[in-house]
């Protein structure tokens, strides 16, 4: 490990790596084939918080996948704890978690994507070295990072909004649109400020200039949600 982990931003390609996870032993592009995927850290096994944000997301899954997303989850603790920890989060959240949860007790992937906590000390394992924070990498089908959320130990984070991020990145590809403040699918959304007049004229007949930079324009959730 060199001392500063690579800097991860918005359009960097998603660096591949090899990982120990519930599910057997995984090359991630391998795995990812061509879905998006959604790469999440928690701190620890057997935390209040962390429980909580693994039921969701086991919850919420099939919702992930109607839309070729993957879910993985990674933490600096060992494959045996994941899978008792499991157990916990079925019971907890009345969920059968699937997805695979990747076992990074030596920090080579929480370090590959900066995930590893600098400034709590509190959250560190018993030899003092640092647990992971809340991270989230949200990746589309070329590799490319889209998203990335960084959270504190101390909160949990929105399973839903993770979710809206992925309808309306999926959106935005599609269309020649941007999604506005609070936006969910059936909202109306904003032409983007490529898109002139003239054309949006013909690509969104009857849109709204609120201002001649606010265009705003009807989608329907059938044109992007899957079925
Ligand atoms: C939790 O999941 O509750 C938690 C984990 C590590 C530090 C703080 C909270």
């Amino acid at each position: 490990m060199s001392a500063e982990a690579p800097r991860l931003r918005l359009g960097s390609a998603a660096p591949n790596f090899k990982a120990l996870t519930t599910k057997g032993e995984i090359d991630f592009y391998s795995w990812a084939g061509e879905s998006w995927v959604i790469l999440f850290s928690h701190p620890d096994d057997f935390t209040p918080v962390c429980t909580t944000e693994l039921g969701a997301f086991s919850k919420l899954e099939p919702e992930f996948t109607k839309r070729n997303v993957k879910l993985i989850g990674l933490s600096a603790n060992s494959l045996n704890s994941h899978e008792e920890w499991i157990k916990d989060i079925n019971e907890v959240a009345q969920t059968s978690l699937q997805f695979p949860i990747i076992a990074d007790a030596d920090r080579q992937i929480s370090f590959l994507y900066d995930m590893l906590d600098y400034q709590d000390v509190t959250n560190r394992d018993k030899k003092g070295l640092p647990f992971t924070i809340r991270s989230v990498f949200i990746i589309d089908p070329k590799r490319t990072i889209r998203l990335i959320l960084t959270y504190p130990a101390s909160t949990g984070r929105n399973a839903q909004e993770v979710l809206r991020v992925v309808d309306s990145l999926q959106a935005t590809d599609k269309y020649k649109v941007a999604t506005p403040i609070n936006w969910v699918p059936g909202d109306d959304v904003v032409v983007a400020a490529s898109v002139s007049n003239e054309e949006a004229a013909t690509l969104f007949p009857g849109y709204k200039a609120v201002k001649p930079y606010l265009r705003l324009t009807p989608l329907a959730k059938e044109k992007i949600l899957p079925a």
